[in-house]
């Protein structure tokens, strides 16, 4: 089925009343006249549920696609990327369209030509149209076509992947590093983007561009937008999926701490909004070859800038005990921190400790299981901090990004743990005071930093619904200020 008949079939099967049914469509793998196609699609089933009586059919629908957006994730590319190296099976796709029934919902999902070809060769399928055909009778509810991912990477790129994707050892996992694999459920969407408030004519600046899941809203809404990542994966793939905005879209590679000078390197010196969404992406935890999960064996790698001079390998492998053990306790609050050191030391002294599972297992050895969470959580979460020194970044951003706004611009940060919610709360707590006052002085003085007002006294964090649909979003934050 194609895209065009895809949408058509989506748009008829939308109407009846007292349920909703909703298209989802990636618009990464859309050709122009498909999205426009789409757009309208989608137009039309805002209306229909408007005319059905479903209050907030903006919200719910958006409810709706993070919903089926997570429903994706865990049915379709995690069995893709991850369990098909083990053996995928024909049951997960029943079990997809069980779900689809049960939540009386339509999904569309364009699955990469190249994945298509690996899969048909592991199912022993005679062709990519038989199986298509078995996974659609199997799944009334689902959409099924295939896409040519590669057309969004350079030619270059494209007959790499295409050679390594073919080759027998590994083909899914090189599947997970190409730009039109990567998948980051946005956090916050909605509440972020109504943070900055976006329009025609406002220049925005989204530090941390990720998947461009927020920035694609800001676009949507017509404001310019400058958009800064670190990770080439993750700048290729917003790239390609925001294609459709021209020059509206400006990406830069870097670091956000360099974030004011970078801009004004380019012209840019004062902007609307700044907008960051602080942490790693799904993408980057989920891809073994990362090394960022203890639970994927991988290369002990962690930098989300894969130039960066110092991998998890460096510290774990050449810092002093004294130092590893400081880093597992102050970003991972890691209370046995100089025990897990001590036994990294003892053991990279009989080999190089150069795999995540390795390094988990070290610690395991010392910190028995207890509860649900695997013993090297906390340890992983420091490793990667100090990695990438992503506390020194927020802290230089924080004090560089009220000068990069006019009066009336708007600073949002979305943190996802409590050192980093910490630092925020207490610089924008700080900006925000008009005077400060001492015990040992006789009144309150001028607050020197005073630039700017809270929009909200308390954080914003995920609905109920977004938690339900996305857990990795339950330590969210949202904190927002805006420049006097
Ligand atoms: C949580 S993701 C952002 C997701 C994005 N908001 C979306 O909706 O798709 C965070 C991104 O910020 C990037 N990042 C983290 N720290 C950074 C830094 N100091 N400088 C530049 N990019 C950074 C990471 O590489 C990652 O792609």
């Amino acid at each position: 089925m194609n895209t065009a008949d895809a949408i058509t079939y989506a748009a008829a099967t939308a109407p009846q009343g007292t349920c909703y049914r909703v298209l989802m469509w990636e618009a990464s793998a859309l050709s122009q006249e498909n999205r426009e196609a789409w757009s309208e699609a989608r137009r039309e089933l805002l209306s229909r549920m408007r005319d059905a009586g479903i209050k907030g059919s903006r919200g719910l629908l958006g409810q709706l696609e993070i919903e089926l957006k997570a429903l994706t994730v865990k049915m379709i590319e995690e069995p893709l990327t991850k369990a098909s190296r083990a053996g995928f099976s024909f049951a997960r796709v029943e079990a997809l369209g069980e779900a689809l029934r049960a939540h009386d919902a339509v999904l569309a999902y364009r699955l990469g030509t190249a994945a298509a070809e690996v899969l048909v060769q592991l199912n022993g399928e005679e062709s990519l149209d038989d199986m298509l055909t078995r996974w659609q009778a199997a799944t009334p509810g689902m959409l099924w076509c295939t896409q040519p991912h590669i057309q969004a990477l350079t030619a270059a790129e494209g007959a790499a992947w295409q050679n390594e994707s073919r080759s027998d050892d590994n083909e899914i996992g090189t599947l997970e590093y190409t730009p039109a694999e990567f998948h980051h459920v946005t956090v916050l969407l909605n509440e972020a983007v109504e943070a900055l408030q976006p329009a025609e004519g406002k220049v925005l600046v989204d530090a941390t561009l990720g998947g461009g899941g927020h920035t694609e809203q800001l676009l949507r809404a017509g404001a310019e937008v400058w958009g800064i990542d670190q990770d080439p994966t993750a700048r290729a793939a917003a790239q390609a999926r925001l294609a459709e905005f021209g020059d509206k879209l400006h990406v830069i590679a870097g670091n956000f701490r360099n974030a004011a000078e970078m801009l004004r390197k380019r012209g840019v010196e004062q902007v609307d909004g700044l907008l960051a969404d602080i942490g790693i992406s799904s993408p980057q935890v989920d891809c073994a070859e990362r090394g960022f999960s203890f639970l994927h064996e991988g290369p002990l790698d962690m930098r989300m800038n894969p130039a960066a001079p110092r991998s998890a390998a460096d510290i774990i492998n050449t810092a002093a005990e004294s130092e590893i053990a400081d880093i597992l306790w102050q970003y991972g609050e890691e209370r046995a921190s100089r025990a897990i050191a001590r036994r990294i030391v003892q053991e990279r002294s009989k080999a190089p400790i150069t795999t995540t599972t390795r390094l988990a297992d070290i610690i395991a050895s010392v910190l028995p299981r207890k509860g649900k969470q695997h013993p090297a959580t906390r340890s992983f979460q420091a490793l990667r901090i100090a990695v990438n020194d992503e506390l020194g970044a927020l802290e230089a951003l924080l004090q560089s990004g009220l000068s990069l706004l006019k009066s009336g611009g708007r600073f949002a940060v979305i943190t996802f743990h409590s050192l980093e919610d910490r630092a925020v709360k207490r610089y924008f707590e700080l900006v925000c005071k008009p005077e400060i006052d001492r015990p040992e002085w006789p009144a309150p003085r001028p607050n020197p930093a005073y630039a700017a007002r809270l929009v909200y006294r308390k954080p914003i964090t995920p609905a109920e619904a977004e938690l339900t649909a996305n857990p990795r979003s339950r330590s969210a934050k949202l904190r927002v200020i805006e420049k006097l």
